[in-house]
Protein backbone atom coordinates (compact mmCIF):
# COMPACT_ATOMS: atom_id res chain seq x y z
CA UNK A 1 0.00 0.00 0.00
CA UNK A 2 1.54 3.41 -0.95
CA UNK A 3 0.51 6.26 1.32
CA UNK A 4 0.94 9.60 -0.07
CA UNK A 5 0.67 12.90 1.85
CA UNK A 6 0.14 16.14 0.25
CA UNK A 7 0.06 19.55 2.06
CA UNK A 8 -3.51 20.61 1.44
CA UNK A 9 -6.65 19.21 -0.18
CA UNK A 10 -5.04 21.00 -3.30
CA UNK A 11 -2.36 18.96 -3.44
CA UNK A 12 -4.49 15.96 -2.80
CA UNK A 13 -6.65 16.39 -5.36
CA UNK A 14 -3.87 16.88 -8.03
CA UNK A 15 -2.20 13.49 -6.87
CA UNK A 16 -4.88 11.74 -7.28
CA UNK A 17 -6.47 13.30 -10.33
CA UNK A 18 -2.84 12.47 -12.12
CA UNK A 19 -3.09 9.38 -11.66
CA UNK A 20 -6.53 8.95 -13.26
CA UNK A 21 -5.46 10.74 -16.11
CA UNK A 22 -2.37 8.45 -16.56
CA UNK A 23 -4.50 5.25 -16.43
CA UNK A 24 -7.13 7.04 -19.20
CA UNK A 25 -4.37 7.69 -20.92
CA UNK A 26 -2.20 4.73 -21.16
CA UNK A 27 -5.79 2.17 -21.36
CA UNK A 28 -8.40 4.87 -23.34
CA UNK A 29 -11.19 2.50 -22.37
CA UNK A 30 -10.66 1.82 -19.04
CA UNK A 31 -13.67 1.07 -16.33
CA UNK A 32 -13.06 4.07 -13.84
CA UNK A 33 -14.79 3.16 -10.35
CA UNK A 34 -16.01 6.73 -9.03
CA UNK A 35 -17.33 8.00 -5.81
CA UNK A 36 -19.46 10.60 -4.64
CA UNK A 37 -19.10 12.74 -1.26
CA UNK A 38 -17.12 16.26 -0.84
CA UNK A 39 -13.69 14.77 -1.07
CA UNK A 40 -13.72 14.07 -4.59
CA UNK A 41 -15.20 17.16 -5.76
CA UNK A 42 -11.73 18.43 -5.99
CA UNK A 43 -10.26 15.64 -7.77
CA UNK A 44 -12.72 15.96 -10.46
CA UNK A 45 -12.57 19.26 -10.79
CA UNK A 46 -8.62 18.53 -11.94
CA UNK A 47 -10.12 16.15 -14.32
CA UNK A 48 -12.08 18.52 -16.04
CA UNK A 49 -8.95 20.78 -16.09
CA UNK A 50 -7.07 18.47 -17.86
CA UNK A 51 -10.19 17.52 -20.36
CA UNK A 52 -9.48 21.02 -21.31
CA UNK A 53 -6.10 20.11 -21.85
CA UNK A 54 -7.10 17.57 -24.81
CA UNK A 55 -7.53 14.46 -21.85
CA UNK A 56 -9.73 12.20 -23.77
CA UNK A 57 -12.84 10.62 -22.10
CA UNK A 58 -14.75 9.66 -24.86
CA UNK A 59 -13.82 5.68 -24.68
CA UNK A 60 -13.85 5.52 -20.66
CA UNK A 61 -16.80 3.35 -18.82
CA UNK A 62 -17.55 4.26 -15.39
CA UNK A 63 -19.20 2.32 -12.23
CA UNK A 64 -20.56 4.91 -9.38
CA UNK A 65 -19.94 3.15 -6.12
CA UNK A 66 -23.47 3.89 -4.50
CA UNK A 67 -27.02 5.41 -4.99
CA UNK A 68 -29.48 6.81 -2.18
CA UNK A 69 -32.64 4.22 -3.08
CA UNK A 70 -35.84 6.13 -3.67
CA UNK A 71 -34.05 9.29 -5.13
CA UNK A 72 -33.18 8.85 -9.31
CA UNK A 73 -31.76 11.72 -11.55
CA UNK A 74 -34.29 13.86 -12.51
CA UNK A 75 -33.61 16.64 -14.52
CA UNK A 76 -36.87 18.54 -14.36
CA UNK A 77 -35.61 19.37 -10.64
CA UNK A 78 -33.19 21.92 -9.82
CA UNK A 79 -30.01 20.59 -8.73
CA UNK A 80 -30.65 21.30 -4.84
CA UNK A 81 -33.76 19.36 -4.52
CA UNK A 82 -32.31 16.69 -6.52
CA UNK A 83 -29.82 15.03 -3.92
CA UNK A 84 -29.20 12.05 -6.20
CA UNK A 85 -25.87 10.92 -6.90
CA UNK A 86 -26.09 10.64 -10.26
CA UNK A 87 -27.26 14.17 -10.60
CA UNK A 88 -24.37 14.46 -8.54
CA UNK A 89 -22.05 12.55 -10.68
CA UNK A 90 -23.71 14.73 -13.64
CA UNK A 91 -22.96 18.33 -12.37
CA UNK A 92 -19.39 17.74 -10.92
CA UNK A 93 -17.80 15.63 -13.52
CA UNK A 94 -19.95 14.29 -16.41
CA UNK A 95 -21.37 17.14 -18.06
CA UNK A 96 -18.11 18.83 -18.44
CA UNK A 97 -15.99 16.20 -20.34
CA UNK A 98 -16.61 13.97 -23.31
CA UNK A 99 -17.71 10.91 -21.88
CA UNK A 100 -20.34 9.01 -23.47
CA UNK A 101 -23.48 8.76 -21.59
CA UNK A 102 -24.54 4.96 -22.13
CA UNK A 103 -20.75 4.48 -20.55
CA UNK A 104 -21.43 5.53 -17.43
CA UNK A 105 -23.22 3.85 -14.54
CA UNK A 106 -24.55 4.59 -11.51
CA UNK A 107 -26.68 2.21 -9.52
CA UNK A 108 -30.25 3.14 -9.84
CA UNK A 109 -32.10 4.57 -6.55
CA UNK A 110 -35.60 3.83 -8.54
CA UNK A 111 -35.46 0.79 -9.25
CA UNK A 112 -38.50 -1.13 -8.97
CA UNK A 113 -36.98 -4.58 -7.88
CA UNK A 114 -33.41 -3.41 -6.31
CA UNK A 115 -32.37 -6.36 -5.46
CA UNK A 116 -32.66 -7.50 -9.15
CA UNK A 117 -30.69 -4.15 -10.24
CA UNK A 118 -27.54 -4.82 -7.63
CA UNK A 119 -27.44 -8.12 -9.27
CA UNK A 120 -27.50 -7.02 -12.76
CA UNK A 121 -24.89 -3.81 -11.97
CA UNK A 122 -22.43 -6.44 -10.37
CA UNK A 123 -22.72 -8.73 -14.04
CA UNK A 124 -22.64 -5.22 -15.73
CA UNK A 125 -19.21 -4.33 -13.93
CA UNK A 126 -18.32 -7.89 -14.79
CA UNK A 127 -18.85 -7.41 -18.81
CA UNK A 128 -17.16 -4.20 -19.05
CA UNK A 129 -13.67 -6.08 -17.85
CA UNK A 130 -13.82 -5.17 -14.32
CA UNK A 131 -12.77 -1.95 -12.83
CA UNK A 132 -8.68 -0.96 -13.74
CA UNK A 133 -9.37 2.21 -10.44
CA UNK A 134 -11.42 2.76 -7.99
CA UNK A 135 -11.70 6.23 -6.61
CA UNK A 136 -12.65 5.82 -2.69
CA UNK A 137 -13.76 8.24 0.23
CA UNK A 138 -13.82 7.12 3.23
CA UNK A 139 -16.98 7.72 5.67
CA UNK A 140 -16.83 9.28 8.71
CA UNK A 141 -17.57 5.76 10.30
CA UNK A 142 -15.15 4.02 8.57
CA UNK A 143 -17.26 2.82 5.87
CA UNK A 144 -16.41 3.00 2.05
CA UNK A 145 -19.04 3.22 -0.31
CA UNK A 146 -22.44 2.37 2.10
CA UNK A 147 -20.85 -0.23 3.92
CA UNK A 148 -21.64 0.57 7.16
CA UNK A 149 -20.01 -0.55 10.28
CA UNK A 150 -21.07 -4.78 10.46
CA UNK A 151 -21.15 -5.01 6.50
CA UNK A 152 -19.53 -7.91 5.60
CA UNK A 153 -15.94 -7.71 4.30
CA UNK A 154 -16.64 -10.03 1.28
CA UNK A 155 -20.27 -8.32 0.58
CA UNK A 156 -21.19 -8.12 -3.42
CA UNK A 157 -23.40 -4.50 -4.19
CA UNK A 158 -26.77 -4.74 -2.49
CA UNK A 159 -29.28 -2.70 -0.46
CA UNK A 160 -27.99 -1.66 2.67
CA UNK A 161 -29.57 0.68 5.78
CA UNK A 162 -27.43 3.63 6.60
CA UNK A 163 -26.43 4.36 9.93
CA UNK A 164 -27.00 7.25 12.20
CA UNK A 165 -23.36 8.78 11.57
CA UNK A 166 -23.82 8.41 8.02
CA UNK A 167 -27.45 10.69 7.95
CA UNK A 168 -26.03 12.85 10.16
CA UNK A 169 -22.57 13.39 7.99
CA UNK A 170 -23.99 13.94 4.72
CA UNK A 171 -26.99 16.14 5.99
CA UNK A 172 -24.68 18.69 7.13
CA UNK A 173 -22.89 18.36 3.57
CA UNK A 174 -25.53 18.02 1.55
CA UNK A 175 -29.22 17.91 2.91
CA UNK A 176 -29.23 20.92 4.68
CA UNK A 177 -27.85 23.68 2.32
CA UNK A 178 -30.82 22.19 -0.28
CA UNK A 179 -33.59 23.27 2.71
CA UNK A 180 -34.38 19.50 2.73
CA UNK A 181 -35.89 18.03 6.36
CA UNK A 182 -33.45 15.18 7.88
CA UNK A 183 -36.22 13.17 8.39
CA UNK A 184 -37.25 13.71 4.74
CA UNK A 185 -33.41 11.75 3.76
CA UNK A 186 -32.89 8.81 2.15
CA UNK A 187 -32.73 6.08 5.01
CA UNK A 188 -31.52 3.10 2.40
CA UNK A 189 -28.80 3.03 -0.75
CA UNK A 190 -27.39 0.54 -3.06
CA UNK A 191 -24.10 -0.13 -2.61
CA UNK A 192 -21.13 -1.30 -4.04
CA UNK A 193 -20.50 -4.86 -1.56
CA UNK A 194 -17.04 -4.81 0.06
CA UNK A 195 -15.89 -7.87 -2.34
CA UNK A 196 -16.83 -5.98 -5.34
CA UNK A 197 -14.62 -3.00 -4.37
CA UNK A 198 -11.65 -5.62 -3.34
CA UNK A 199 -11.69 -6.83 -7.00
CA UNK A 200 -10.57 -3.46 -8.34
CA UNK A 201 -7.04 -3.64 -9.90
CA UNK A 202 -6.03 -0.36 -8.68
CA UNK A 203 -7.72 0.93 -5.32
CA UNK A 204 -7.31 4.57 -4.79
CA UNK A 205 -8.40 6.22 -1.23
CA UNK A 206 -8.81 9.95 -0.82
CA UNK A 207 -9.37 11.75 2.32
CA UNK A 208 -8.57 15.16 3.67
CA UNK A 209 -9.37 16.66 6.99
CA UNK A 210 -8.72 16.82 10.93
CA UNK A 211 -11.84 14.79 10.99
CA UNK A 212 -11.06 12.01 8.92
CA UNK A 213 -7.55 11.42 11.04
CA UNK A 214 -8.65 8.94 13.26
CA UNK A 215 -10.66 7.24 10.77
CA UNK A 216 -7.93 7.18 8.40
CA UNK A 217 -5.49 5.95 11.50
CA UNK A 218 -7.87 2.93 12.20
CA UNK A 219 -8.25 1.84 8.40
CA UNK A 220 -4.87 1.74 7.38
CA UNK A 221 -3.16 1.19 10.37
CA UNK A 222 -5.78 -0.72 12.83
CA UNK A 223 -7.46 -4.17 12.66
CA UNK A 224 -9.15 -5.59 10.35
CA UNK A 225 -12.59 -5.50 10.70
CA UNK A 226 -16.28 -5.39 9.61
CA UNK A 227 -16.78 -2.69 12.15
CA UNK A 228 -14.85 0.09 9.77
CA UNK A 229 -15.00 -1.75 6.69
CA UNK A 230 -12.58 0.86 4.66
CA UNK A 231 -9.95 -1.40 6.68
CA UNK A 232 -10.19 -3.94 3.91
CA UNK A 233 -7.92 -1.73 1.92
CA UNK A 234 -5.74 -4.32 3.88
CA UNK A 235 -6.66 -6.91 2.06
CA UNK A 236 -6.65 -5.15 -1.34
CA UNK A 237 -4.51 -7.69 -3.52
CA UNK A 238 -3.75 -5.49 -6.18
CA UNK A 239 -2.23 -1.64 -6.46
CA UNK A 240 -3.62 0.23 -3.78
CA UNK A 241 -2.47 3.75 -3.01
CA UNK A 242 -3.98 6.22 -0.18
CA UNK A 243 -3.90 9.93 -1.09
CA UNK A 244 -4.14 12.33 1.89
CA UNK A 245 -3.60 15.65 3.16
CA UNK A 246 -1.96 16.60 6.25
CA UNK A 247 -4.76 17.38 8.44
CA UNK A 248 -5.98 13.69 7.67
CA UNK A 249 -2.79 11.88 8.03
CA UNK A 250 -1.74 13.61 11.85
CA UNK A 251 -2.57 10.04 13.65
CA UNK A 252 -0.92 7.77 11.21
CA UNK A 253 2.04 5.97 13.31
CA UNK A 254 3.98 5.33 10.38
CA UNK A 255 3.99 7.91 8.36
CA UNK A 256 7.87 8.25 8.79
CA UNK A 257 7.97 4.79 6.99
CA UNK A 258 5.41 5.88 4.10
CA UNK A 259 7.89 9.16 3.60
CA UNK A 260 10.81 6.49 3.10
CA UNK A 261 8.96 4.40 0.75
CA UNK A 262 7.49 7.49 -1.16
CA UNK A 263 11.24 8.85 -1.59
CA UNK A 264 12.60 5.85 -2.19
CA UNK A 265 10.01 4.97 -5.33
CA UNK A 266 10.66 7.87 -6.86
CA UNK A 267 14.36 7.69 -6.54
CA UNK A 268 14.10 4.34 -8.78
CA UNK A 269 11.38 5.54 -10.86
CA UNK A 270 8.78 3.02 -9.25
P1 LIG B 1 -17.21 12.89 2.22
O1 LIG B 1 -17.78 11.41 2.30
O2 LIG B 1 -16.30 12.90 1.04
O3 LIG B 1 -18.40 13.78 2.01
O4 LIG B 1 -16.48 13.14 3.50
C1 LIG B 1 -16.91 10.35 2.16
C2 LIG B 1 -17.66 9.04 2.21
O5 LIG B 1 -18.72 8.97 2.83
O6 LIG B 1 -17.17 8.07 1.60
Amino acid sequence: MDVIVRENYNEMSKYAAKLIAELVKSKPNCVLGLATGSTPIGTYKELIGMHKEGLDFSSVKTFNLDEYLGVGIDLKKPYNQDQSYARFMYEELFKHVNIKKENTHVPDGLAIEPEKHCQWYEEEIKRAGGIDLQLLGIGGDGHWAFNEPGSSLSSRTRVEALNKQTLDDNYESFYKKAGIKKEEMPHFAITMGIGTILESRHALMIANGKKKAEVVAKALEGAITSQITSSAIQLHPGKTTVVLDEEAAAKLKNIEHYKHVEGLKEEYKL
